[in-house]
């Protein structure tokens, strides 16, 4: 059976918090974390075990959102060729482009019960180099539209940082110059 874990919502102080860098290489408590992280986004896609166990379908998972203060994180979304897996450690944005997209449904969190309508701004293509823990790797990924999207939302947790707060509250459906929305 997987690790129980609970996902801390947006209204704990600790979510605001600044995640602290991962020693590596990385121990076997943060793969075994990694791993529970992994299989929980897994599950939680499950429709039969996600409505059984009252949990929503995620795509992303930051250790802040089980309680742990580490820079690290881990997604899990798409199909065949397009299937995106990867558990992430000391990630870092090394180069944005000046484009910028946002869902126009917009984003969705685990951590975040409550409506916030409105575009989420990202950039729109990004590089992240990181230890990747599910191949043993230092990678630079090069993410672009929802990709990017998602690796940006992941990472923002790091920082204490929520979709939300990248939504201009005054004009929360103004579509920036350059912006795409997807
Ligand atoms: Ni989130």
């Amino acid at each position: 059976m997987p690790m129980k874990l609970k996902i801390v919502k947006d209204s704990n102080p600790i979510m605001k918090k600044k995640s602290l860098p991962v020693a590596l290489p990385l121990s076997k408590e943060d793969k075994d974390t990694l791993d529970a992280m992994l299989d929980y986004l897994k599950l939680s896609q499950d429709d039969e075990y996600a409505t059984k166990h009252n949990i929503r379908a995620g795509i992303g998972m930051a250790a802040i959102q089980i309680g742990l203060l580490k820079r690290m994180f881990v997604v899990y979304y798409g199909e065949g060729e397009d299937h995106v897996e990867y558990q992430l450690v000391n990630p870092k944005i090394i180069e944005y482009s000046i484009r910028k997209c946002a869902l126009k449904d917009g984003e969705g969190c685990l951590s975040v019960d409550s409506e916030h309508p409105g575009y989420a701004h990202r950039y729109y293509k990004i590089k992240m180099a990181a230890y990747d823990a599910l191949t043993d790797k230092d990678i630079v990924i090069t993410a672009r539209g929802f990709d990017a999207i998602v690796l940006q939302h992941e990472y923002d947790h790091l920082d204490g940082l929520f979709f939300y707060d990248r939504i201009d509250k005054n004009k929360p459906n103004q579509q920036l110059m350059n912006e795409e929305l997807l």
